[in-house]
């Protein structure tokens, strides 16, 4: 076996270990030519590996890195070795366990891959690798590649992605890709402790322009929120209820991780005076390094909203104060009382004017 085109090219791989299946170089070469020959960077998934003479030839030709899982330890150390005969040990991961779990943990940090390679051993059984191949979809970035191997074209049920399949003598080779939704969904991302003026003015902003527009309402945030995070989705609920193309959901973990579940890669926030800009800045850098594709969308506040902030809600509603004019008027009645501190309350008599 060896390496067909590329930086790496001709090199030859380590002896076959026993029990591993490898991919044949010409169907290799084949794959490669449907995929359109060389990449320009990315990420490389290889599941289970086996020699790791796919990923390889990928790296070869072009991308930046890869990852290969492998169950089986001699296998896992000939793609260590096979890495280091084509001077990629740099370039390549090898993680040594079960592809189940290992794509759970991909998922769950939030991973994508340009291209995914599977070529399950043809002993497991159809449901089973149906079932990965659905949670592969969430690590491809929105133009990336899953191919799948096999004796018959896989089992899986995902409305998702869409392909063909190739026969080259007995192995069958799948080409999936995600099917790019044509409705154009916007996030807009925050901790609504509470929802003022402000957010809404920027929601029913991008709600002018994009299809959908899904209000993430953070649950995990760093300060402890007065209100529980659906405590704080329906408050925005009662405030945009006119607007049909808004929706309201929790937020859990990484907001990566949210926006791609919902099809979306476009967040919206509002940038207020300069004073935004650092940390706003920071988190579009950290989030395009988790999913590049991702973009951050910022609409600037009306100047009557560029002072306004949760925060400033709530130091004047704890007091007692009026925030009439700063959150919406549906929800002021709830806010100055859900917000305010008990002792406050009982100075001002309960009268939230
Ligand atoms: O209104 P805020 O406090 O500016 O909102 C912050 C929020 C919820 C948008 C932000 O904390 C967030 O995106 N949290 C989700 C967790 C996450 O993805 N963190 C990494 C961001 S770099």
């Amino acid at each position: 076996m060896r390496i067909i085109a590329g930086s790496a090219r001709g090199i030859r791989l380590g002896p076959v270990p026993d029990g591993v299946r490898p991919t044949s170089d010409r169907v290799r070469e084949a794959i490669f030519n449907s995929l359109g020959q060389f990449f320009d960077g990315g990420e490389v998934l290889d599941l289970y590996a086996g020699t790791g003479a796919v990923g390889m030839e990928a790296l070869s030709r072009g991308c930046e890195r890869a990852v290969f899982v492998e169950k089986n330890g001699r296998a896992a150390r000939t793609v260590v070795e096979n890495l280091e005969r084509a001077g990629f040990g740099e370039r390549g991961e090898v993680v040594r366990g079960d592809v189940g779990e290992v794509v759970e943990r991909l998922v769950e940090g939030g991973r994508v891959f340009r291209l995914i390679f599977a070529d399950p051993p043809y002993r497991i059984s159809p449901r089973e690798s149906g079932s990965i191949l659905e949670r592969l979809e969430a690590l491809l970035t929105p133009s990336g590649r899953l191919v799948v191997e096999g004796s018959q074209p896989p089992a899986y049920s995902t409305e998702r992605l869409k392909g063909a399949s190739r026969r080259y003598g007995g192995t069958v080779v799948t080409f999936l890709e995600r099917i790019q939704p044509t409705m154009k969904i916007a996030i807009c991302p925050g901790s609504f402790d509470p929802v003022t003026a402000g957010h809404v003015d920027i929601i029913r902003r991008a709600a002018a322009i994009y299809d959908h527009v899904v209000v993430a309402v953070g649950a995990n945030l760093k300060k402890r929120p007065r209100l529980s995070a659906e405590e704080r989705a329906r408050l925005i609920e009662k405030v945009m209820s006119d607007l049909e193309n808004v929706s309201v959901e929790v937020m859990e973990g990484l907001l990566v991780n949210f926006a791609r579940e919902q099809g979306a890669r476009v967040v919206v926030k509002g940038l207020r005076a300069g004073s935004d800009f650092e940390s706003e800045f920071q988190q579009v850098q950290l989030n395009r390094r988790l999913y590049p594709e991702f973009e951050t969308v910022f609409i600037m506040a009306a100047a009557e909203h560029s002072f306004l902030s949760s925060s400033a809600v709530r130091e004047i509603a704890n007091y007692g104060g009026s925030v009439r004019g700063l959150v919406p008027e549906e929800i002021l009645e709830i806010v100055q009382r859900l917000y305010v501190r008990e002792d406050a309350q009982a100075a001002v008599g309960g009268d939230k004017g």
